[in-house]
């Protein structure tokens, strides 16, 4: 049987079984489900995938470990960079175009990280109704999530830093819905050019989007662990920050999402990786301290008080 055979029948025999646990014996697939089978069964062609720092996971939040890490600083980003959107089949991915020589893209610093982080890109993860998100919180599922990619300057390169244990930080932000707009997405979710990337891929943005309008109001409390990209080789050596404040968009803007194709004209309806075991790995949180009243009820001895800023 050739791979797809193989995986087509896993996932008939998966789709059987819940059926008949829920008592529902009806042996049919919806066709759009198919595309996700990929999704199921990435560990079996992909060389990363089977390994023990995978991404996402679902967050226990009363077994994570408080951490006091210095809030987050985010360089250069309230401004403005001519962006392009790409289709890239899997996902839609905003990057930075190509700047003159010198140009400084933006970067992150603090947040418990020990280097500079310099922004690759920025990409999205939806699926059917509101079960979208990779990450989950106590089990909780939002309708989208935001991933917001950075590699360590010190290794030059996003390639670079691949193969690195702190070679990349992700910056994960949970998308719930809103009734109204979210602005920022409006300049966003210029798809129209790009639904179908077997005939065009890429499109520049007509109105760029400054990242910190991505953000969440509060980025001081977040979950932190050591994981892996949730796509292509699964590449370990990801610092992810999950904010556990989300993010918003309408209902309208997330359904443009599911507008988008991938090369062989399936929808993407659906790009959320299931989520992984933690193995032996811890997660930690990191609690919002208002910086105007910096004595905390902690005898941590990593705690200095000269890490907060005096503003
Ligand atoms: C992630 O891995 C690094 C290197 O092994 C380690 O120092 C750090 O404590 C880990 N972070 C978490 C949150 O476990």
């Amino acid at each position: 049987m050739t791979m797809e055979a193989t995986l087509l029948c896993k996932f008939l025999l998966l789709d059987l079984l819940v059926n008949f646990s829920i008592g529902n014996a009806k042996p049919y697939i919806e066709p759009q489900s198919i595309p996700s089978i990929r999704f199921l069964n990435w560990k079996e062609h992909e060389s990363h995938c089977g390994g023990q720092h995978q991404s996402p996971i679902n967050i226990e939040s009363d077994t994570a470990i408080i951490a006091n890490y210095p809030e987050f600083i985010f360089h250069k980003y309230d401004l403005i960079f001519p962006g392009r959107l790409e289709n890239n089949g899997h996902t839609v991915e905003l990057k930075i175009e190509e700047q003159g020589m010198g140009e400084e893209l933006p970067f992150i610093t603090g947040g418990g990280l020990t280097d500079r982080y310099n922004f690759v890109q920025l990409h999205f993860h939806w699926g059917q109704h509101l079960f979208g998100s990779e990450h989950r919180i106590d089990g909780e599922q939002y309708p989208a999530e935001l991933h917001i990619v950075h590699y360590n300057s010190k290794y030059g390169s996003f390639n670079g830093a691949l193969s690195h244990d702190d070679g990349l930080a992700v910056l994960g932000i949970l998308i719930e819905l809103q009734p109204r707009d979210n602005i920022a997405f409006r300049h966003l979710e210029q798809f129209d050019n790009i639904i179908d990337p077997s005939i065009a891929n890429s499109d520049a943005l007509r109105y760029s989007v400054p990242l910190s309008d991505l953000l969440p109001d509060q980025t001081d409390s977040f979950f932190r662990y050591n994981g892996s990209l949730t796509s292509g080789k699964c590449n370990e050596g990801v610092i992810w920050s999950i904010f556990d404040t989300p993010i918003a968009i309408s209902e309208r803007q997330l359904a443009k999402f599911r507008l988008l194709r991938d090369e062989n004209g399936n929808e993407l309806i659906e790009n959320v990786r299931l989520t992984q075991l933690l193995h032996n790995r811890v997660v930690m949180y990191c609690p919002y301290s208002s910086p105007s009243s910096p004595l905390l009820p902690f005898s941590d001895t990593e705690f200095s008080p000269m890490e907060f800023p005096l503003n």
